[in-house]
């Protein structure tokens, strides 16, 4: 058995068979503080967010797609693939992704995290070839793709060619730092205490960053931070997009930075292709519109940006057989346990 991991900042994605995602999941765990027993996964742990007792706390024990918390991510993983390996027959091997810039020993976590669930062997991508294959993008053949996967955690933005990356960057702020900003925005400005799940569901409701006529509002609910008593405020798109323009104009830059030191004959390929962007945050309203403005080149949002992932970790599948057999030195894929 084969499975396809896609381990993100907010959300965890198992595949195990075509167009079949079994698992989507927020990557939060519920546990008790007084002994560490773990009480909820997933979407249940979730809707506790903000709403426990003082001896439940709920983490997400991943910070800008990478392992912050080893022992939870563990038991995540433990139990996402519980979920889908029916049988304990044969080991699975596992094809999970990573992000471009990463450390070796962010690399060995996951890795760590992963084979703690007993499995035959452990293989790599990175997440911008991970949604080249997720959007049918062929970066096996002597041309350039430009991707970008704008997610919860991280920006990963790769020229991609013969099955490699000519170049990359990762970005450590994506959604999660606009949700951080809102938070502090209320406090800041309307005296009112917000929890991160009402920040993110402003942001995907009326979050932009450009210019519209339509004005449309949102309803944070909280706590008044002065009298400590229940409070709501309304908040209007144009006030949110103040708010995390800032972010989205990093973002923006930062992939025309990566055009900026791309090869002249890649970048007439991008040119003429356009930038595919793939992750939740690519449905930001503006987004697209704001990084074609930043690098003068057409911008493509991918079908269901937030699978590209795990559907092109699922398609790469394909190449595990070979690169057991380090067959073809081309194979996008890193065998790593
Ligand atoms: N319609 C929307 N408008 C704005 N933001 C959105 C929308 N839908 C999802 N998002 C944001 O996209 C982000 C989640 O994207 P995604 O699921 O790709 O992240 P992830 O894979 O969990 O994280 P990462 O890849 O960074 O580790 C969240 O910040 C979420 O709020
Ligand atoms: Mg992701």
């Amino acid at each position: 058995m084969d499975i396809a991991l896609d381990l993100g900042t907010s959300s965890t994605r198992i595949c195990v068979e075509k167009d079949g995602k079994v698992v989507d999941q927020p990557s939060v765990i519920a546990y008790d503080k007084t002994n560490d027993e773990i009480i909820a996964f997933g979407n249940d742990a979730y809707r506790m967010l903000g709403r426990t007792s003082n001896k439940i706390e709920v983490a997400f024990p991943l910070e800008s797609s990478v392992i912050a918390q080893s022992g939870l991510v563990e038991e995540l993983v433990n139990t996402f693939l519980c979920e889908v390996c029916t049988s304990r027959v044969v080991m699975p091997r596992v094809l999970a992704c990573i992000p471009g810039e990463i450390t070796e020993v962010q690399k060995r976590a996951i890795v760590n995290a992963i084979s703690s669930f007993g499995v035959r062997r452990v293989l790599l991508l990175e997440s911008t070839k991970a949604a080249a294959f997720g959007c049918d993008k062929d970066f096996m053949s002597p041309h350039g793709t430009m991707i970008a996967d704008i997610g919860a955690g991280s920006v990963d933005i790769a020229v991609l060619t013969l099955g490699g990356v000519s170049v990359g960057k990762t970005l450590k702020v994506a959604g999660n730092a606009m949700d951080e900003e809102i938070i502090k925005y209320a406090r800041r400005k309307h005296n009112l205490i917000i929890g991160k799940a009402m920040a993110k569901a402003c942001k995907e409701a009326i979050g932009t960053v450009m210019y519209e006529d339509d004005e449309l509002t949102f309803r944070l609910k909280g706590r008044d931070s002065v009298r400590g008593l229940p409070k709501f405020v309304d908040v209007t798109s144009s006030e949110i997009m103040e708010v995390i323009f800032d972010i989205a104009k990093n973002i923006a830059v930062a992939i025309a930075d990566v055009l900026e030191d791309t090869p002249p004959e890649l970048l007439g390929d991008v040119n003429t292709d356009g930038i595919t962007i793939t992750g939740g945050l690519s449905k930001l309203k503006g987004m697209q519109m704001l990084i074609e403005n930043a690098t003068g080149v057409k911008v493509h949002i991918a079908k269901n940006p937030e699978d590209c992932v795990v559907n092109g970790l699922y398609k790469a599948i394909d190449y595990i057989d070979e690169a057991e057999a380090q067959r073809n030195s081309l194979n996008p894929l890193m065998m790593v346990y």
